[in-house]
């Protein structure tokens, strides 16, 4: 932009310049040739012709008497054997004879008389000139003009030239310019490239290597230090999120060892609850109760320890078992074993003609539809319809569990699938309701590369399995 400007700008002033000049020579040999011509031209009328010698052609003379124009010619481009101008010769017969427009006429008596030459436009044959006004001998006026024509060809050949030229330069330095700043912005878009592919990687959880590295952290130059301010800010980045692996990774470990280690003193309470509600002797009925407590309650302890035992296993990506597992058998089993646990619902079975099969741990998936059948059991009403239906959805194997109970409290929908997340907390208690359940069918659908979603308002609660 600015080279073109600057182009332009070189251009205007040079062709100005060079008109200036040649208009400047024009005027000079108007002040020096005087009004030889125009002069000459009065004594046509006694013989003698019009001094045409050492006249540059096209030269312009006119002599005006009383601000009439009285004669007036143009020397000729093959010198004596002269050739009018078309149309314009003379009523005299004369070959260099002009006459002139009566606008034209006015004109050429305005001039003002010894003063500095001027431009005048003379119609279409003739072109523009540069006319000056003499005073002649005999009282009239001699006007001689040059034409401007020679002198604007010059600079429009200029001007062409310039055009041609400035377009060249202008092309040229625009690839070059192009090209260079190309060039130089390489090492930026390398930045760029490393800031894209580590804004892509997955940073929310897990073990993140940010090993990229801008090559270019030269201090001295402007890209170099983005490049080293981004290299300081991967580095700390990246020492965070190896912080945070690790305590994720402490807190698995330990929510682990915690789970495991609890498994045996809860099942050795529950065997000797177990043995002291055996007594052969007489037991009192609050003991016997309490025993009972007791059993009950470590019952389900356990069960609490092998779920988190399970959720810490999936957290730390234990591979599971990789079997083929009917869906089909572990739907008529999850609804049989729904049905006896409660006979109070109505239990709806809808499976594909074939077999789904899928690949995966079929213990864990068994698990799977339980924990969504429990739910559709023990937090709805008796007498609520439930359907577990399995079909085959483009490649993927689909189980949903959908129930016309009073559906999940719309603050809680987003948030089931976290742990220990469960609704009305008081009853949940009573109900032996931990909120663990959903928590592992996500773990475990997840495991298997699948994915789960719940859909609910009241009357009608989805939940959604796909197992590819
Ligand atoms: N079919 C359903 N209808 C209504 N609410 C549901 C349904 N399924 C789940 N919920 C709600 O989601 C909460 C979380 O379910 P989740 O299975 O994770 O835990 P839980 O059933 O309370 O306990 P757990 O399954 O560990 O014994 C439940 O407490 C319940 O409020
Ligand atoms: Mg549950």
């Amino acid at each position: 932009m600015l080279l073109v400007a600057t182009c332009a700008a070189v251009g205007l002033a040079t062709t100005a310049a060079l008109r200036h000049f040649l208009v400047d020579r024009l005027d000079q040999q108007l002040a020096e040739s005087g009004g030889r011509y125009a002069a000459s031209l009065e004594h046509t009328g006694h013989g003698a012709g019009p001094d045409t010698r050492a006249q540059t052609p096209g030269t312009l003379g006119v002599r005006l008497l009383g601000g009439r124009v009285t004669a007036a010619g143009v020397v000729d481009g093959d010198a004596d054997d002269a050739d009018g101008p078309d149309g314009e010769a003379g009523p005299d017969g004369e070959d260099d004879r002009v006459v002139f427009t009566a606008e034209q006429q006015h004109a050429l008596a305005a001039l003002p008389v010894d003063g500095p030459a001027r431009g005048l436009d003379l119609g279409r044959v003739l072109g523009r000139y540069r006319v000056r006004a003499v005073a002649g001998r005999d009282g009239d006026v001699l006007v001689s003009g040059l034409p401007l024509r020679p002198a604007e060809d010059t600079v429009d050949r200029l001007e062409t030239l310039e055009l041609t030229v400035f377009a060249i330069a202008a092309t040229a330095a625009g690839a070059a310019g192009a090209a260079w700043v190309g060039f130089s912005l390489r090492p930026l878009r390398r930045v760029v490239g490393i800031a894209e592919r580590v804004g892509a990687l997955p940073l929310a959880s897990g073990e993140v290597l940010l090993a990229e590295r801008v090559p270019d952290d030269d201090p001295r130059t402007e890209v170099g230090r983005v490049g080293a301010a981004l290299n300081r800010m991967l580095g700390h980045v990246g020492d965070a999120l190896a912080r945070r692996h690790a305590v994720e990774e402490r807190l698995r470990a330990f929510a682990a060892d915690a789970s495991h280690e609890l498994r045996t003193p809860v099942a050795a309470v529950r065997g000797h609850a177990e043995l002291a509600l055996r007594h052969p002797g007489p037991v009192p009925a609050e003991v016997r109760h309490s025993l009972e407590r007791i059993d009950a309650e470590t019952l389900r302890m356990g069960a609490i320890v092998e779920d988190l035992l399970l959720l810490a296993r999936l957290d730390a990506g234990r591979p599971l078992a990789e079997e083929e597992v009917d869906l089909t058998r572990i739907a008529l089993d999850a609804v049989a074993g729904a049905r006896a646990a409660g006979p109070e619902h109505r239990w709806r079975l809808a499976l594909p003609e074939e077999p789904v099969l899928v690949c995966g741990d079929e213990h864990r998936l068994s698990q799977v539809a339980a924990n969504l059948l429990a739910n559709a059991r023990t937090h709805t009403l008796p007498g609520t319809e439930v359907l577990l239906r399995l079909e085959r959805v483009g490649g993927q194997a689909e189980l949903s569990v959908t129930d016309d109970g009073p559906g999940i409290a719309p603050e809680l929908v987003d948030r089931v699938f976290e742990r220990f997340v469960r609704g009305d907390r008081a009853r949940s208690r009573a109900t032996g309701s931990t909120g663990l359940g959903l928590a592992i069918v996500r773990a475990v659908v997840r495991a298997h590369g699948g994915a789960v979603a719940v859909e609910s308002r009241p009357g009608r609660t989805v939940f959604t399995v796909r197992l590819p």
